[in-house]
């Protein structure tokens, strides 16, 4: 009994390691740059964000007047030394306001900077935190992964906007699921490669021998979930095969045809299609409207379970129909 509590416990704090790693600045600067558009005169939330460590923190107040922010404001998760801004005296969490830069040296000084104590610790699910997202117009952080449900649910139902890192996997999460559907959720541009490499001081380094960069942890399948409207979105895929039964063979447990590569998606069939889930990233809710997905063995209102070709399971597909034809 006592083993089995104390795994628990190592668990568990291996998790919460594991949602300390932090975003490279290069990549937030790949990924917002087709984003400028939506800045001008908003206020933007950073609320996984301790500013000592943060490029998203970063970012924001170095391109504040550039992108023409309004306000930046950071919350410091259980940090109560932001000692960035020389602050570490204070026993509780801090907010960081920042409404641009007053002396003309294009900088955010540690003076220009409001730091503010919070009562309690910072989580972003606290009153205190949500008082800031009600402030905001558009979210953009790298949050914890083991609480992404809770945190995009937060985001929906205060009507924000976002671009937040989450990891692929949660495609196929339920909740999640139903709101790239609806087209109130869909993927960012997205990292190099599908994987990315954060900052991480903590734990051992999982990438292979090729991949590895001192000081990093390489994650695979990170994404950027977003609900900023993006030209990609409008790019229709540009696909020449033809449909033809012997190729594309139909699901054992569901009335759809079976394509095991984007670009191979026929564009004559007027029925449904299963595609990869790497689909969604070539995703135009003009060109396709998406019916379902087969990913999981949990059947539910959108999920028909993982599909069988010829008695044999396949990967785990999304469901999409051509809406032109
Ligand atoms: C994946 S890290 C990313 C940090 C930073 N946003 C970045 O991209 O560099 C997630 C951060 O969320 C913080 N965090 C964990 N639980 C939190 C919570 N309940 N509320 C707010 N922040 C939390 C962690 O301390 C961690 O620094």
């Amino acid at each position: 009994m006592a083993k089995q509590s104390s795994n628990t416990n190592l668990h568990r704090a291996k998790n919460n390691k594991k949602d300390e790693f932090y975003t490279q600045l290069s990549d937030i600067e790949n990924e917002l740059r087709h984003y400028k558009a939506h800045f001008k005169d908003k206020v933007v939330y950073c609320n996984c964000d301790d500013p000592r460590v943060s490029n998203f923190f970063h970012y924001f107040s170095y391109n504040f007047e550039h992108l023409g922010l309004k306000k930046l404001i950071a919350t410091c998760y259980k940090n109560q030394d932001a000692d960035l801004f020389s602050t570490n005296e204070s026993e509780q969490a801090v907010y960081l306001e920042y409404t641009g830069d007053n002396n003309g040296n294009s900088v955010p000084d540690a003076n220009e900077i409001g730091v503010k104590p919070l009562k309690g610790d910072g989580d972003f699910r606290s009153a205190e935190s949500i008082e800031l997202l009600k402030q905001a117009d558009i979210v953009v952080t790298n949050p914890p992964f083991s609480l992404f449900r809770e945190y995009v649910a937060q985001l929906i139902e205060y009507d924000k906007k976002f671009i937040i890192v989450g990891h692929q996997n949660a495609i196929t999460y339920k909740d999640i699921f139903k709101l790239i559907k609806e087209n109130k959720l869909w993927l960012g541009y997205g990292f190099k490669g599908g994987a990315g490499h954060f900052i991480n001081t903590q734990y051992e380094n999982y990438a292979t021998a090729s991949d590895k960069r001192d000081g990093m942890i390489r994650v695979s399948g990170v994404v950027w979930f977003t609900n900023l409207d993006i030209d990609k979105r409008h790019e229709d895929l540009i696909l020449h095969i033809k449909y033809n039964p012997e190729e594309y063979p139909t699901y054992d447990n569901y009335n759809a045809i079976n394509v095991d590569k984007t670009k191979d998606i026929p564009h004559d069939y007027a029925g449904h299609i299963g595609v990869p889930i790497t689909f969604l990233d070539k995703y135009n809710p003009e060109q396709f409207e998406i019916i379902g997905q087969m990913a999981t063995t949990k059947i539910d209102e959108f999920n028909y379970g993982y599909p069988y070709v010829n008695g044999n399971k396949i990967y785990a597909r999304i469901l999409i129909k051509h809406k032109k034809l």
